[in-house]
């Protein structure tokens, strides 16, 4: 049987913890809890094995001193057996010498904690092996060589160790399967016909679609003269036949586990960005909001309408996200236009109005800078315009003017007349919602002020319900 029916395959991860110590078992199964995984518990070795044949599991926690067969074995006889050996198991003991982590390590372990680290270096550990496991299942390789009892033999091997796996018997067949397929490691002979592993190594390093995806060599060559090519060519790895397949499959997973430590850098680092990145915007608004005490909280509910209608329309969760940010960041180009024209409380001359009607120019103009933002610019620059042509700053009209640009001049509209003002108290909404039906097709896209109610009358329900 193949990982994939070992595997719960579920969002709820299903962890199998093995101590002969009642009360050790019970603090895990307490101390797991935070994940919303499930626990399945076994007081040895021997019961753990049972469970992990018959049950599917994501994860092991296994103690190693136990009466029978003790944790060691266990993690030995899950790895030997073709149903369980993709099956994490992480080592918990008391056990705490170099030697005793490197015994379990040889045993296949993916980690080993003692039980003199604290819980949360263990529940970090947890969270970590589940995720690179779960990593681990959605990885393809790609095996290249016209042996097919080599294709069989590697294939079964990577399979039954989690992988999914496709074959090309040459490599210029692989190139075609290339169209439509993106593997995470291609493992290739050198001796081919109609293409061989050198040209096929040299094609795939010169595309800059396929040049990082690792490319191992198998071959039969040993001469040090064709590896030292082969891996300047880029090759990340080579391998001479005949091999043990179990080697084969340590070499592809090291490799895998080096590419999926940079992409884990890479997310991290694209995660730190992002939070600078909303800082920044946080910093910007509270800029714009400190010079104007009465707009303060207007881009902030803007971003909370505008999200909120987005949601409802069935974007998905990146989209809202979007949106928010560009809701709160509507009027961003205000921090452009002088004190005395923003702050004045009469009426506006007609010089002072087109300054003011400069800013969502300038919002557009200070986010040109930050690649991140690109997609928001549309709402900055279009919050103004309208679906009859009347609008600023280009008088866009109708469908022309971007979908959440339009759906944030609808709640920019709503909180602007609800509002307290220096000079006015907020509209009741009974007739701000008549202003807002009024300025269907002219002033807002009437789609958009239909959605907006709706959002409106879910708030209401929410309202109610809570
Ligand atoms: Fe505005």
């Amino acid at each position: 049987m193949a990982l994939k029916q070992m595997t719960s395959q579920s969002d709820v991860p299903r962890i199998l913890v093995v101590d002969d110590s009642t009360a050790v078992r019970r603090g895990l199964t307490k101390l797991l809890e935070p994940l919303g995984a499930e626990t399945l518990e076994a007081a040895d070795g021997g019961y753990g094995f049972d469970l992990a044949m018959r049950t599917s599991i994501d994860l092991v926690i296994s103690d190693v001193d136990m009466p029978g067969l003790d944790g060691i074995e266990l993690c030995r006889r899950l790895k030997a057996n073709t149903a369980t050996r993709a099956l994490p198991v992480i080592l918990h003991s008391s056990f705490s010498a170099e030697s005793d982590i490197e015994r379990g390590f040889k045993a296949g372990a993916s980690a080993y904690v003692t039980k003199h680290e604290s819980s949360a270096r263990l529940l970090e550990t947890v969270h970590r092996t589940l995720h690179r496991a779960r990593f681990q299942q959605e990885l393809s390789i790609l095996v290249v060589d016209d042996s097919r009892t080599i294709l069989r033999v590697v294939k079964t091997g990577l399979t039954e160790a989690g992988f999914h796996v496709e074959t090309a018997p040459d490599g210029q067949a692989a190139l075609d399967r290339l169209n439509d397929l993106t593997p995470d490691l291609i493992l290739s002979d050198i001796d081919m016909p109609v293409m061989n592993g050198f040209e096929l190594c040299e094609i795939l390093r010169a595309d800059a679609e396929t040049r990082d995806i690792p490319f191992v060599v198998m071959s039969a060559n040993s001469d040090r003269g064709t590896m030292k090519r082969m891996l300047q060519h880029g090759a990340a790895a080579y391998i001479t036949k005949p091999f043990n397949v179990d080697e084969l499959v340590i070499l592809t997973e090291r490799i895998l586990s080096d590419q999926y430590r940079l992409l884990l850098k890479e997310k991290e680092r694209l995660d730190f960005e992002q939070r600078l990145m909303l800082d920044s915007i946080t910093s910007l608004i509270s800029a714009l909001e400190a010079r104007d005490a009465y707009t303060r909280g207007h881009s902030e509910a803007v971003g909370r309408i505008v999200s909120g209608m987005v949601a409802l329309s069935g974007a998905d969760p990146k989209e809202v996200e979007r949106a928010t940010i560009g809701g709160r960041l509507h009027d961003i180009g205000k921090i452009g236009v002088r004190d005395a024209v923003l702050l004045k409380p009469g009426r506006l001359t007609d010089d002072e109005f087109n300054q003011i009607k400069q800013h969502p120019l300038i919002g557009a103009t200070i986010l040109a800078s930050i690649e991140s933002l690109a997609d928001i610019r549309d709402i900055v620059l279009s919050h103004h315009e309208r679906p009859d042509g009347k609008g600023y700053p280009n008088g866009l009209s109708g469908n022309r003017i971007p979908l959440t640009a339009r759906m944030t001049a609808v709640a920019d509209t709503f909180h602007a007349l609800t509002s307290d003002r220096p000079y006015r108290k907020g509209m009741p909404l009974g007739k701000a919602l008549d202003i807002i039906d009024d300025a269907r097709e002219t002033q807002l896209c009437p789609d958009c002020v239909d959605l907006f109610l709706a959002y409106l009358e879910k708030e209401a329900c929410r309202g109610h319900e809570g």
